[in-house]
Order: structure tokens, then C-alpha cells, then sequence
């Protein structure tokens, strides 16, 4: 159901669980549809007033986006429509138009996007698709998150692949060095964030995506920080395959993502689930033999059976807000944010060690950093006793904090983290 104010108030007195302030929220958001103005990121009003719809506690700062992102009002009040509507009138099916909707989003085709729960299971659909045999190396950075860590090391496990690894360095061109001193002949796969989970720089992926494709290797990006934080447009990009999720910077239902996986690369990429949707309707049971088809000529080989009307209705809620707003102004405005944070914890003098690059193309909304003499777990602690929520980063002993900035954060926000740090060294 399409969100407007006439259906919101029926529904609202449906179901009488509205609060004032969702109602006010609500009310703001005829506020923000910007249809197709440039917001400047420092119009404190306009952001303001997207700060209103979120129910996000006012009581706490939270600078964890990349751990996940709140919702909206209006996210909250479609998936609970769309969950009513299922429950009342036992409609479903509503997620088939969520596919080409994020296709529309992301820059790829309808038949290119498989849904999912989240990156890792859109990682792993990769991952076990590819065909690789003993000996064959994937590219790792050493910035992984488990997601895109494990899997890979399952096939070592498995299957006796080798598994090679490079550091982001401090500008992408020398990224790029360090990513091609390590392709060999046996390269089958680089397997890479677009922004690590670790300090949030944001790696040249098309160009990997061009050296992967040049040497006929196989590119997966994981992409669990990029749509939502920057305009994509992944035909553009030319990666073979990109795993994403709603629940970080798109600000959707929690548990929902998904896999783009290249046209050309569908029947490489191997499907092996299969069920209700993943088939091309000639596979039958009742001949004999038993006859079996084709995989569905789209990325529905990929995932199949029944879905959630409601989370995939809030998937497609999440972009109509994103939208509203226009993602070259989301964008902006919280790559303003991130270089905002840069400058404060360069301000320290040596005394705070920022890991996130300063290059332009490099840094967007997540800033990584070491305190000097201070226990980075200490100081997260001392953040969540004054109600503000970072993250510690241990993966692979890199051992910082890591600070994110989104639509609904202010300069402030960012000033009181940064007061905290001012008290602990
Ligand atoms: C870079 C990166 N990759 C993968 C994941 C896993 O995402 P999910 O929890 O949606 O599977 C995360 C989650 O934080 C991440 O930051």
C-alpha cells in the first residue's frame, strides 16, 4: 500500500498504537520531500526535521549505522500495513515488486537482484556458486568482516583453495598496487568490501572491478555499506556480483538484503537452492524419468519460497523515503558529517590516530580511530555509560573504534563523542 497521510490516519485509528510524536513525525515528513532541489548538507532546519522521523531515542547519540540503521516512520508504519494486510486479508506476494525496485535503485536490471536476509547469506549464494578447485586463490583484505571472511575460509576448509590478503592503503591508487602485486595465474576470485566494517574507507571497486575483469577473475563486492550511503550504479561499477542489505543505510526492515549478480554470470554462478521460484516451470515430477529444466532465466534461481510481505513492503517504504529526500543529498550530507568527525579527531594532535583516509574518493560516513594510551574498550565503554553508541572494531586485532554519521545526526552529536575523548587523554 502507498504511504499517504489519508491512509496513515485510517490505519492509525485501525490499529490505535500511535504516539503523538509519531504522529508529529509523520506530520514533518510533508516537510522533507525535496522533489529533485539540492538540500545543501549544512541546511540544519531541513535535516532537523528528517531527524524528527525516526523514533530513535532522544536520550541516546548513535553513531552505529554501520551496525545498523533505525527506521523511519514511515518504513515502520508500511511494514506494519503490509504485515496487517497479510494478516487480515491473507494477502501476499507483495515482495515481488521489491526486486526491480532496488534494480531501479542500485543501477542494475530487474532479473539481476536476488533477495536475501542480509549480506552474509547474499555473500555465501556467491561464494558457493562460484566453481573453485584446490589451489585456486581468492583476495581477501585484511580488513574482512566475518560475513565475508568465512565463507571463503570454508572453502579452504572444504575444498583446499588458497586465500590471499591485502591491506586498504592510505589512497586507492596504492590500494590498487597492493591488490594486483597479488594476482597470480590460480586468481579465480577478489572477493572485497566497497567500504570495510572495520574504518569505513571506501575502496576504488570499479577500478578492482576492471582489473579483475581484464585478468578473467571473478569480482564479489561486498556491499553491506554502500547502498543507502552513496548513489550506486552497479552496471557502471562492472563488479560480477554485489552483496548488499536494507538494514544499514538504506534504513529498512532489519533482515532483509540482497544479491546482484551479473545477467552474463547467472549461469556461472551456481544455484543451489531450489524451490518455489527458482525454476523456469518445466521441471516435472510425473515423467519418467523425472524431468528437470532450466533455472527461472533471472536471479530468482537464487532464492525461493515464501517471503516476508512486510519486511520486503518496508524494503520498498525505505527507498520511497530515501528518495524523498534524494540520495545525492543523503549522500552530502553525511559525507560532510564523516569529513566534520575527520577534522575534529585530527584536532588531537597525534594524540588520536585516525585510520580512515583523508583522500576525497576515499572517505564517506565511517571514520575508524585509535586513542593514544587508551584501552579501546575502556573508551567505548565510557561512551555507552554516557548514552552514545559507537563500535569496537577487534576484528583481525585492528583493535579501534568506529564512529558512523547518517541523515538523522548533527554536528553536535559528533561534538559530545568528541568531548569524551578530550576527557580521556
Ligand atoms: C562490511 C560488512 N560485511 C558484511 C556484514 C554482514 O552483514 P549482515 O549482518 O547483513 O549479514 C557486515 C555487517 O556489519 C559488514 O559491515
Amino acid at each position: 500500500m502507498i504511504f499517504n497521510r489519508r491512509n496513515f490516519i485510517r490505519s492509525a485509528s485501525a490499529i490505535a498504537a500511535f504516539t503523538l510524536n509519531e504522529m508529529q513525525a509523520l506530520a514533518a515528513k510533508h516537510t522533507i520531500a525535496q522533489k529533485g532541489r539540492v538540500i545543501s548538507d549544512d541546511d540544519e532546519a531541513y535535516w532537523s526535521n528528517v531527524r524528527q522521523l525516526f523514533p530513535l531515542s532522544k536520550e541516546w547519540t548513535y553513531l552505529n549505522n554501520g551496525t545498523f540503521g533505525p527506521s523511519p516512520y514511515p518504513v515502520i508504519e508500511a511494514m506494519r500495513t503490509s504485515q496487517m494486510d497479510a494478516d487480515m486479508y491473507g494477502n501476499y506476494g507483495a515482495y515481488d515488486s521489491t526486486p526491480p525496485k532496488i534494480a531501479r535503485f542500485v543501477g542494475a536490471d530487474h532479473d539481476e537482484i536476488a533477495l536475501t536476509h542480509n549480506v552474509t547469506e547474499g555473500i555465501n549464494l556467491a561464494c558457493w556458486g562460484v566453481p573453485l578447485s584446490k589451489g585456486d586463490e581468492v583476495i581477501l583484505t585484511t580488513h574482512e568482516h566475518v560475513g565475508n571472511m568465512m565463507p571463503w575460509m570454508n572453502r579452504q576448509k572444504l575444498h583446499g583453495i588458497v586465500i590471499k590478503k591485502y591491506t586498504p592503503a592510505h589512497t586507492a591508487h596504492e590500494t590498487l598496487n597492493r591488490i594486483n602485486a597479488l594476482i597470480t595465474k590460480n586468481t579465480r576470485v577478489i572477493a572485497t568490501p566497497h567500504i570495510p566494517c572495520t574504518q569505513g574507507q571506501v575502496l576504488p571497486v570499479k577500478e578492482i572491478c576492471q582489473l579483475a575483469r581484464d585478468k578473467g577473475i571473478f569480482s564479489l563486492i561486498d556491499g553491506a555499506h554502500g547502498s543507502g550511503m552513496m548513489p550506486l550504479d552497479l552496471h557502471d561499477m562492472g563488479c560480477d556480483t554485489y552483496a548488499s542489505c536494507s538494514h544499514k543505510w538504506m534504513l529498512g526492515p532489519k533482515g532483509t538484503g540482497y544479491l546482484y549478480v551479473r545477467k552474463e554470470f547467472q549461469d556461472t554462478v551456481q544455484a543451489f537452492y531450489m524451490g518455489g521460484g527458482t525454476d523456469d516451470g518445466k521441471w516435472d515430477l510425473m515423467t519418467n524419468p523425472v524431468t528437470t529444466g532450466d533455472y527461472a532465466h533471472s536471479a530468482h534461481r537464487y532464492f525461493g519460497g515464501t517471503q516476508a510481505n512486510g519486511l520486503y513492503t518496508g524494503v520498498n517504504a525505505a527507498i520511497d523515503f530515501i528518495e524523498s529526500i534524494g540520495i545525492e543529498n543523503i549522500h552530502n550530507r553525511i559525507k560532510s558529517l564523516g569529513k566534520y568527525t575527520q577534522d575534529r579527531l585530527l584536532e588531537f594532535d597525534g594524540k588520536v590516530e585516525l585510520l580512515t583516509p583523508t583522500e576525497e574518493r576515499s572517505r564517506c560516513a565511517v571514520n575508524g580511530f585509535r586513542i593514544k594510551g587508551v584501552d579501546y574498550h575502556k573508551f567505548f565503554d565510557l561512551c555507552g555509560e554516557h548514552k552514545i553508541r559507537i563500535r569496537a572494531v577487534p576484528e583481525n586485532g585492528i583493535d579501534c573504534l568506529r564512529v558512523s554519521t547518517h541523515i538523522y545526526n548533527n554536528k553536535d552529536e559528533v561534538d559530545k563523542m568528541i568531548a569524551l575523548i578530550k576527557k580521556s587523554i
